[in-house]
């Protein structure tokens, strides 16, 4: 695993914060104003979100481009947050503090842009699978006048709308992907090669996804030949469909940028699991198979 730098003053404001969340602090805060949202997901799908410090500059590339881990447990998360071009200094320092049973966490800038800003998010179940989240924005000092205020604030909603559609999307593909693992675990393997179509009729720059009783599989050309790798992730069942093969011939999660070897579905990275085995690619009078193993 690779190291992080960080300076020594870095070092020490990392070192200075606290992992619990100071509820007192909000008084010596100024409060701009907060975001409401419903999501069509449930709360274990909210709290797995705030925890998942890395899915930052791969869900949220707008945002965020790099994050480097500087520690993290049931308390939450603090990292060193690059941002997008653009952006007038580099890098943030973030902690995500979490206050799990009451399904509450504050996000604090405490180096770099935007220095001393709190998040505060309170999420709360409205039925099964629906929840609300109220975030609340808290500087450390009022803005100048009110069109500050009002600029800034609607800034924040607007940061926070993309946010949270593209957090949707994830929690929406991770609760059908836990969903389809589950169904796939009951399922038995077919007894029977399953077409994939004529090999005359498969265009060879498109994906073709093939779902079987046990996963879903995709089958692709690569360098002229035809091949069959899973199409979930390993780590956190990422979906793996519309992969791009990169020059060392691997394929990257969408979720958290974890790469695969194309040909033997090992994580490249060597933080999880390798892909699971696909079925065998048959071949039989111009027609693709796959033969369950
Ligand atoms: S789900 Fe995390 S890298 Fe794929
Ligand atoms: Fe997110």
């Amino acid at each position: 695993m690779e190291t992080l730098m960080l300076t020594g003053t870095e070092q020490s404001l990392s070192e200075a914060r606290p992992n619990s969340i100071d509820f007192d602090r909000i008084a010596n805060l100024h409060y701009l104003g907060n975001y409401v949202r419903r999501l069509p997901i449930n709360l274990a799908r909210m709290m797995e979100n705030a925890y998942d410090w890395e899915h930052l500059p791969y869900v949220h590339a707008s945002s965020f481009s790099s994050i480097d881990l500087i520690d993290s447990g049931a308390w939450g998360w603090r990292a060193k947050i690059g941002l997008p071009d653009g952006a007038p200094a580099s890098h943030q320092l973030l902690d995500l503090l979490v206050e799990s049973d009451r399904h509450y966490w504050v996000s604090t800038v405490y180096s770099g842009p935007g220095t001393g800003i709190e998040i505060h998010t309170q999420a709360t179940t409205i039925d099964e699978d629906e929840i609300e989240v109220d975030v609340r924005f808290y500087l450390p000092e009022a803005p100048e006048n009110e069109t500050g205020a009002e600029m800034i604030l609607a800034y924040m909603q607007q940061q926070y709308a993309t946010l949270y559609d593209e957090d949707q999307d994830l929690m929406l593909g991770r609760q059908s992907a836990l969903n389809d693992r589950q169904r796939w675990g009951a399922g038995a393997p077919s007894s029977k090669d399953v077409l994939v179509g004529a090999i005359a009729d498969l265009d060879p720059d498109e994906i073709h996804t093939v779902e079987l009783e046990t996963g879903r599989f995709c089958v692709r050309q690569y360098q002229g030949e035809w091949l069959v790798h899973s199409a979930v992730c390993t780590h956190l069942l990422g979906p793996l469909d519309a992969s791009q093969i990169n020059d060392k011939g691997e394929l990257t999660c969408p979720w958290h940028g974890y790469h695969f070897d194309l040909r033997t579905g090992e994580n490249s990275e060597r933080k999880c699991r390798a892909l699971v085995k696909p079925p065998e690619l048959i071949e039989r009078s111009g027609q693709l198979y796959l033969r369950p193993v």
